[in-house]
């Protein structure tokens, strides 16, 4: 049988450099090896996106790079996740195996309970439950399809540990019944910085958008920080921003012509941002056609994600029909 991989986006923004690098470029290559699902997770966008209107644009945005970017809908199955209501059956059977403790330890939680308790509010303030039993919806849309890779930048690494070890105590408890994944994160852009030098994510908007309109996308090019040091200055390429954001996208002659200038000195930043900005206009004017067609044609959108709908139901039914005989359902 092959090997399933599985991996989704949500629709909570414009989709970014750093989806790109991380996680839709790397998921792409794995399509000749696997039976690959990739679906725009919009009820976990739902723990942050309360405008239905916003919602649907979004996920319309997250489709249509999806399917610019190279992904074929004959060969991978691409749907939302609402359509498919046996992920949600299956949180509620897998949260009754998932010990709280293990939600409590969950990052985005944690995070979210020391940001309140440094601003001296109550620790859930503002925590919806939604925010809580967030991995354990995201470990049942890993575990319907039974995937065993999950292609993810670092940030969900803990996440598809977590899909694992809630997988692991299902079939201690009731029997092997459910696959146990494996997250596959490329170590090379793992976390792609963003214009201010830290992770690149919607939620800091420090994003640069993957078709963005590009004198848009240029000026943001221009914002990215460095210090200040002269063209004639040596540089470390390892720790400038600019650089590890270039040296995705130039040529591999170029971007080793421009690390040699960065050690040597006689480079200057205006110089490197023109260059980048370049070649991510380069890089992305065919898809970026592709792109806006698609967004003027939406019906194509909806009828693929309906195909790619009936076609993931068909495994999550299996799944599910596996999992309420094992537990007595
Ligand atoms: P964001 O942090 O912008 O909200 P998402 O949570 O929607 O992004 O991430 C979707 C996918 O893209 C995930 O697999 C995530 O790991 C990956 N990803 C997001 N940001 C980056 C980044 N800066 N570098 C590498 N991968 C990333
Ligand atoms: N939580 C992921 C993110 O924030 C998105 C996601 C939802 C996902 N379900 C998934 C990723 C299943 C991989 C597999 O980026």
């Amino acid at each position: 049988m092959a090997k399933v991989a599985l991996t989704g986006i949500k629709p909570s923004g414009t989709p970014h450099i750093g989806n790109y690098l991380g996680v839709i470029q790397p998921a792409l290559e794995l399509v000749n090896e696997f039976d690959a699902y990739y679906f725009i997770a919009d009820e976990h966008a739902l723990t942050t996106v309360h405008d239905a209107k916003q919602m649907r644009e979004l996920s319309y945005e997250v489709a249509a790079t999806w399917l610019a970017l190279g992904l074929d809908p004959d060969r991978t199955v691409v749907y939302r996740q609402s359509d498919i209501p046996e992920v949600f059956e299956l949180t509620w059977i897998l949260s009754c195996v998932t010990p709280k403790g293990l939600m409590n330890r969950a990052h985005a939680y944690k995070d979210a309970v020391a940001a309140n308790e440094a601003a001296g509010r109550t620790s859930d303030d503002g925590v919806s439950m939604g925010l809580f039993n967030y991995p354990i919806l995201m470990a049942s849309d890993i575990i319907v399809v039974d995937a065993d890779v999950v292609p993810v930048g670092s940030d969900q690494r803990q996440h598809v540990e977590y899909a694992r070890d809630i997988a692991e105590t299902f079939n201690r408890i009731f029997g092997e019944t459910l696959r146990v994944p494996e997250a596959r994160i490329d170590d090379n852009v793992a976390t792609i910085v963003g214009v201010d030098g830290r992770k690149m994510s919607k939620s800091y908007g420090n994003e640069i958008p993957i078709f963005m309109e590009p004198r848009a996308q240029r000026k943001l090019v221009m914002r990215i920080v460095t210090d200040s040091r002269a063209p004639e200055e040596p540089k470390d390429p390892s720790t400038d921003n600019l650089f590890r954001i270039y040296e995705h996208f130039g040529s591999p002659s170029d971007v080793a012509a421009v690390r040699t200038r960065y050690e040597s000195g006689g480079i200057g930043y205006g110089e490197v941002k023109d260059m980048l900005a370049n070649a991510l206009e380069g890089r992305f004017a065919e898809p970026r056609a592709r792109y806006d067609d698609l967004m003027a044609h939406r019906e194509r959108i909806d009828e693929i994600l309906a195909d790619g709908a009936a076609r993931a139901q068909k495994v999550a039914r299996a799944t599910l029909d596996r999992v309420r005989r094992a537990v007595g359902l």
